[in-house]
């Protein structure tokens, strides 16, 4: 039985480490090319599972070259892949990722055959997410279907985890259902309609969050932890000092293990503070899954 249900995308990553980024009509050479098994979904999946937590992932392939090694990587992560299927004439989801020095990441994703999950599948899983202890979810499949899971969730008593990444226009029933809701300063600007800069901005933010619907809501910042807001309690939760190869997967790392936490029955404060080391660890190593920290390493930060 699983702990940790994850409802995601599952991408081939291409990233490109490069000295800068182009400008527009610019051509940059001298680019150093790698690929990554990636997608929120995947990685939070794998996140939560190189902590030990037994882990379901529910997601969608395509039938190109891509699809198959996607299993091979999930299984050898730990994870449940019994509810990925490969969709016939899609292609596999795909991000193009550009690191650049300071390990700051830009990524375009083409969704693929993530965007071929359908409510009916959600609703054929229904059994194994009341099974888990928490649903987690990001934005890389269809908004729709995302809501569609966590109204199964809800239905079945599971505790919902949202990381609105990327950022869609939900309405206040969604994020009623989100015990966190979880996004990092971009995003939170997004549903706030305001800038959101640094930790005097997460916490004057979070609060504000709280009063569009969700149970409990969350932060992320980086280099500088994260910010949670809980009924009336919110707080600041640094992040260890870390030398940052590659941000890319620090998010999906601080994911899986607030889920891991959470699901363990830890109070949101004290689950926060152990996904910030997660987030930390995550980033002295390149690619998104290369980089998942094991237990001893965040207690190791
Ligand atoms: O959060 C990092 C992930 O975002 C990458 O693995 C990429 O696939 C995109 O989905």
């Amino acid at each position: 039985m699983a702990e940790v249900f994850v409802v995601g995308s599952i991408n081939q990553d291409f990233v490109l480490k490069v000295e800068r980024r182009p400008e527009p009509g610019e051509t940059v050479t001298d680019a150093v090319l790698s690929t990554h098994h990636g997608g929120k979904g995947s990685n939070q999946a794998a996140a939560a599972a190189r902590l030990g937590a037994a882990v379901i992932m529910l997601g969608r392939v395509g039938e190109d070259e891509f699809g198959e090694p996607q299993f091979v990587n999930l299984r050898d992560q730990g994870v449940d892949t019994s509810l990925i299927e490969r969709l016939e004439g899609w292609k596999t989801g795909s991000a193009f990722i550009t690191v650049t020095p300071d390990g700051e990441n830009v990524i375009t994703v083409a969704p693929g055959a993530n965007r071929g999950l359908s409510d009916e599948d959600i609703e054929a899983a229904a059994d194994a997410i009341a099974e888990a202890e928490i649903l987690v979810a990001q934005m890389e499949v269809s908004p729709e279907t995302v809501a569609k899971a966590i109204e199964v969730a809800a239905r079945v008593g599971t505790r919902v985890l949202v990381n609105l990444a990327p950022p869609f226009e939900v309405g206040r029933a969604f994020l009623a259902k989100l015990d966190p809701l979880v996004v990092n300063e971009h995003e939170a600007a997004f549903l706030l309609g305001e800038k959101v800069k640094g930790v005097e901005g997460a916490l004057s933010a979070a609060p504000r969050l709280l009063e569009l619907g969700p149970r409990s809501a969350v932060v992320t910042l980086g280099a500088e932890g994260a910010v949670f807001a809980e009924g009336d309690s919110s707080g600041h939760l640094p992040a260890p000092l870390a030398k940052v190869v590659d941000t890319t997967g620090a998010g999906d790392a601080f994911v899986g293990a607030l889920a891991v936490r959470l699901a363990q029955g830890a109070p949101l404060e004290e689950a926060v503070a152990y996904a910030a080391r997660a987030g930390a660890a995550a980033v002295t190593r390149e690619g998104a899954q290369g980089s998942l920290p094991t237990h001893a390493e965040i207690e190791a930060m």
